[in-house]
């Protein structure tokens, strides 16, 4: 599925544009910067269709691309430290926050957290609610090429450790570098159950 062509759809700035396309989604959370858009070129093999900057709050919108006609990946925007104005960052959030909790066609959360850094208190924030709306969510840890083996190795461990007793959590925690392409068979694999067959 994920060597089908993929194709902007539509985007929302507000929940009322969320559209109906009727295929099972996959959203990428995280923070700003994290890797989310970065991660949707890499499992699909097909850059540029998505856009990514160096520069924290490039998507600003919940942005919908199609996998042919079997698969939707939901590109969200980042919380954290986006360069963007304070009303626009809270209305964007709280965006992410009801399309997580709320969407019923939502197939799987991929969280991504930057291996460098952890898990931040918006991450558990988010975590938190998606526990409470039973949406299921895997936790994606990025730039791994940065990192030792051994931090890595580490990181994985803690976060899994502190996770444990949480019941929407899709285990284990991946690990994935969209610059090598490390991981990213793996990812792939663990979400191509979820489109359409
Ligand atoms: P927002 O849209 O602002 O929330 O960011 P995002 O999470 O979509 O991040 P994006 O994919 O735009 O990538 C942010 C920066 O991280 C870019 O400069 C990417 O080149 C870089 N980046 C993404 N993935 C990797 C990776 O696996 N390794 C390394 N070293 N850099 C990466
Ligand atoms: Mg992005």
């Amino acid at each position: 599925v994920f060597k089908r062509k993929l194709t902007f759809a539509a985007a929302a700035k507000v929940s009322r544009s969320l559209p109906s396309l009727n295929l099972p989604e996959i959203a990428f959370a995280g923070r700003s910067n994290v890797g989310k858009s970065s991660l949707i070129n890499a499992l699909t093999r097909q850059w540029g269709v998505v856009r990514t900057s160096d520069k924290p709050g490039m998507t600003q919108s919940v942005n919908f691309f199609t996998l042919g006609s079997r698969l939707c990946l939901v590109d969200l925007p980042g919380y954290g430290f986006a360069y963007a104005k304070e009303e626009a960052k809270e209305a964007w959030e709280d965006l992410v926050k009801e399309y997580v909790t709320t969407r019923k066609i939502l197939k799987r959360v991929c969280l991504l957290v930057d291996s460098k850094w952890g898990l931040k208190p918006r991450d558990e924030e988010l975590i938190e609610l998606m526990e409470n709306a039973q949406t299921k969510y895997q936790i994606v840890l990025t730039k791994t090429d940065i990192l030792p083996p051994l931090d890595l190795a580490r990181r994985a461990t803690q976060i899994q450790e502190a996770l444990k007793h949480h019941k929407q959590l899709i285990l284990p925690v991946l690990m994935v570098s969209s610059q090598t392409g490390g991981g990213i068979p793996h990812l792939r694999k663990a979400l191509v159950n979820l489109a359409l067959s």
